[in-house]
């Protein structure tokens, strides 16, 4: 049996005065396993995800990763994690070489090595020919890939990944999971957050069902259709948090003035 990498108990967030972003959530995640979280907008997944590489500051609960309380032991774990976040914007002026550059001297690495990972990391996301070019120029698909990639420069044991494939036509969805299945197949714990049911299901071996700033339910896809009595992780979501997937983003984002005023 293989150990928690990721201990979560009752985390909570409130932004002030008081959103009730994340209510308590207790979870584990094992290391070597692809854990997706799961939820409609406004959910509070993001936050939840923050929360666990202190990008946003927990109002109260604990987070351990690789054993070390997250909070108390930044650097250690920054060593440990890479990750790419939904609120995190791409320098505009920058080839993806410099910012891959720029990434590696951050976390220490010696030059020799930020040459190796660079050549190896734009070859795995097929970047190679872009190497030199402003990331401000890429499309969509290219964006996300570099992301990735910037993510992996320091070789990180965890990687979390907030909705990866968002905004991406489907050949370009199915470039970045064959990525990030290959990147766990080699033993790398993957955290990830979608709203996509299919990818969920093809890519994820334990789920938590994340709504209104709670865990619905949680557990294997087959475990969750069995508890649920669903057919599939769409129905399973159906009953869970009552949210109809595919009216969702519209819905949620015109009814969330946060939500509304980032897009
Ligand atoms: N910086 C912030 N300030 C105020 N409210 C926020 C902030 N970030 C998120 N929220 C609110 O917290 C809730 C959860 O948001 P989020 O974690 O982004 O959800 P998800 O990622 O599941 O879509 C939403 O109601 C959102 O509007
Ligand atoms: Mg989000």
């Amino acid at each position: 049996m293989s150990k928690n990498i990721i201990e979560v108990k009752n985390l909570v967030k409130t932004y002030p005065p008081d959103v009730k972003a994340v209510q308590g959530v207790t979870f584990d995640v094992k290391e070597g396993e692809f854990f997706g979280f799961l939820g409609p907008n406004g959910a509070g997944k993001s936050t939840t995800m923050n929360m666990l590489v202190n990008l946003v500051k927990k109002t109260s609960g604990s987070v351990k990763i690789d054993g070390l309380e997250v909070d108390q032991n930044l650097d250690e774990v920054y060593k440990r994690v890479g990750f790419a976040m939904q609120e995190v914007g791409l320098d505009e002026v920058a080839t993806a070489r410099e910012m891959m550059q720029l990434h590696g001297r951050l976390y220490h690495l010696q030059p020799a090595e930020i040459d190796a990972q660079i050549k190896k990391l734009l070859k795995l996301v097929e970047l190679e020919k872009v190497a030199d070019k402003f990331t401000s120029t890429y499309s969509g698909g290219m964006r996300r890939r570099f992301d990735l990639a910037l993510s992996l420069i320091h070789n990180p044991k965890i990687l979390f990944l907030d909705e990866p494939t968002q905004g991406l036509d489907p050949h370009a969805r199915q470039l970045i999971w064959g990525h990030i299945k290959n990147l766990n197949k080699q033993g790398m714990t993957i955290f990830l957050t979608t709203h996509f049911m299919d990818e969920a299901e093809q890519l994820c071996e334990r789920i938590a069902i994340m709504d209104k700033g709670v865990i619905v339910t949680e557990g294997s896809p087959a475990e969750l259709m069995k508890k649920h009595d669903a057919k599939n992780l769409e129905e399973v979501f159906l009953k869970t948090t009552g949210s109809n997937l595919a009216n969702e983003e519209v819905n949620n984002n015109a009814a969330d003035p946060y939500i509304r005023a980032r897009q």
